[in-house]
């Protein structure tokens, strides 16, 4: 089935909410919160997905508790290292958006290799959000432009699109947000201009294919106009 969104970005919230409901510690969501990015990452090609951007460490989230930013840390490289030939063979192709240089050194390497393992992969890119926020982002693009030397009577917005982490990704058509709350929290706030965007009730940890089915099946019911009167 294709239901016209190519791209989808998650911001996988509710991890912790779900542990706490169950009188489990935080990091048992995260946990429980990867083995649900296992199962949209296996669902989204049927679906027509081509792009999908997943919300895994804000530039905020330093402020957790160092055990629980170092748990995150440690199941991303779990991921890379767990799924990497999986992916592989399902022509998936990994990258990152954010700030990698502030990462840990083993995250980074882990991060390069899946990048370099999958780059020739175009059934699905898989974007992963590793302290990544919009804002950051924007900033970071201002500064490799101003570096490039650009002409500033030059720029528009799709040369100053093309700086950014997603350089070379069409602009997610829709946001979905598990976890009840309602706001973009700083992700990827230039790209989602006019994303429609799907706020579930469910943690992240409950997501699963029927789920996003269904969150896709409310986005081709949604009319689109883009500023214009449609
Ligand atoms: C937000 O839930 C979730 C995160 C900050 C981390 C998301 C991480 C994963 C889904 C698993 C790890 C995946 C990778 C690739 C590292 P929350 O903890 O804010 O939940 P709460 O709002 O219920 O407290």
């Amino acid at each position: 089935m294709n239901y016209g969104a190519r791209h989808v970005a998650i911001i996988m919230d509710g991890n912790g909410r779900w542990a706490a409901a169950r009188g489990e510690p935080r990091v048992v969501g995260h946990r429980a919160g990867l083995e649900a990015l296992r199962r949209i990452v296996r669902a989204a090609p049927s679906l027509g997905v081509e792009y999908l951007s997943v919300y895994a460490f804000s530039t905020e989230n330093w402020k957790r508790p160092a055990e629980e930013v170092a748990a995150l840390m440690d199941l991303l490289v779990e991921y890379l290292r767990s799924e990497i030939d999986e992916l592989d063979r399902e022509h998936v192709r990994i990258v990152f958006l954010g700030d990698r240089t502030a990462l840990p050194e083993r995250c980074q390497l882990e991060m390069e290799r899946a990048e370099r393992r999958t780059e020739s992969n175009s059934r699905l890119v898989l974007a992963i959000a590793m302290n990544y926020g919009g804002r950051d982002e924007i900033v970071r693009a201002a500064r490799s432009l101003l570096r490039s030397g650009v002409d500033p009577e030059s720029l528009d917005e799709e040369r100053f699109a093309s700086y950014l982490d997603t350089g070379g990704m069409p602009d997610p058509d829709l946001v979905i947000r598990p976890g009840g709350e309602l706001r973009l929290s700083n992700f990827l706030i230039w790209q989602a201009n006019y994303a429609e965007i799907y706020v579930t009730p469910l943690y992240w940890p409950e997501f699963d294919g029927p789920v996003l089915q269904e969150a896709l099946e409310t986005f081709a019911r949604r009319e689109r106009r883009f500023g214009g009167l449609g």
